[in-house]
């Protein structure tokens, strides 16, 4: 969202900060205002985008891999991401905070998925739940946004059916860009507030876009989308390792803290650190 348009400062002395709430998605996809999101797992770098005023947090599973070290988001628990997600709450002023509702936690059918998005409610104090799936997920979501919940819906690759899916592999291409519009409308219809598109061709993401009324947020769909999602971590060189094509690095926070890290080893080897002005008088 343009600073224009934004309903609210990041600024802390400013009066106006107010929350972004699901409305602000509605009326950025009737104006054409892009929507920015990032993840995010703690504390201190959910009060930093909140400050710069990207417009949502998500809590991704994603922390399976970035925080627990997990080979995919498989094995990461409710038990794990609420206490990161109640971090993240806690250092947002009006950033829209999404809770990621893991693999496990919500296939069982509606009941399960209110349970899980009510525990993320309650518990972490986040302001919406994420789930995957289009028309797979089609009850799931209906139940837990007739219970007043905001769910962001998420489709095309979907991490979590990784090996059901055969791998990272690009999805809505060729014959596939009619199950990805059928999950589209699915979701919409369900009444998600937003979907996230992952891995898919520009073209087919423009369409979606075109055709539903609610948000569609990028994970490498293209610049057709009414809103672009990173995962932080990628997105600011801290994972030195593999990155998809669709990244584009901001920063380069790993070879950064390398850098700073060899450096305080060299120091305090050498009697460098700490120098008088680290130190406490008598
Ligand atoms: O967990 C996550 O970070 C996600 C995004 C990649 C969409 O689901």
């Amino acid at each position: 969202m343009s600073d224009e348009e934004r309903p609210y400062s990041s600024a802390d002395s400013n009066p106006a900060l107010k929350r972004v709430r699901i409305r602000h998605f509605a009326r950025a996809k009737r104006t054409g205002i892009k929507i920015t999101g990032l993840t995010s797992y703690d504390f201190l770098s959910a009060s930093i985008f909140d400050d710069a005023g990207i417009d949502f947090l998500l809590v991704g599973d994603s922390a399976g891999n970035t925080v627990f070290g997990y080979d995919t988001t498989l094995p990461v628990t409710m038990d794990e991401l609420v206490p990161l997600t109640a971090a993240v709450v806690r250092g947002v002023k009006r950033a829209l905070v999404v809770g990621d509702m893991p693999f496990g936690s919500y296939e069982n059918g509606p009941d399960q998925a209110l349970e899980t998005a009510t525990r993320f409610m309650k518990e972490t104090g986040c302001h919406a739940v994420k789930l995957e799936g289009g028309v797979r997920s089609y009850k799931q979501i209906k139940r837990v946004v007739r219970a007043g919940i905001p769910v962001m819906a998420h489709i095309g690759f979907t991490p979590q059916s990784e090996h059901g899916l055969g791998g990272h592999i690009i999805q809505g291409r060729g014959e596939g860009a009619e199950a990805l519009l059928a999950d589209a409308h699915a979701v919409e219809d369900a009444g998600a507030f937003a979907v996230v598109m992952e891995m898919v061709p520009s073209e087919i993401a423009g369409q979606v876009t075109e055709e539903l009324s609610i948000p569609t947020i990028s994970v490498g769909a293209g610049p057709n989308c009414d809103g672009q999602l990173m995962v932080w971590s990628d997105w600011a060189g801290f994972n030195r390792g593999r990155i998809p094509r669709f990244v584009k690095q901001y920063a380069n926070i790993g070879e950064t803290l390398l850098e700073a890290a060899k450096t305080f080893r060299q120091e305090v080897d050498e009697g460098i650190y700490p120098a008088p002005e680290n130190e406490y008088g008598d």
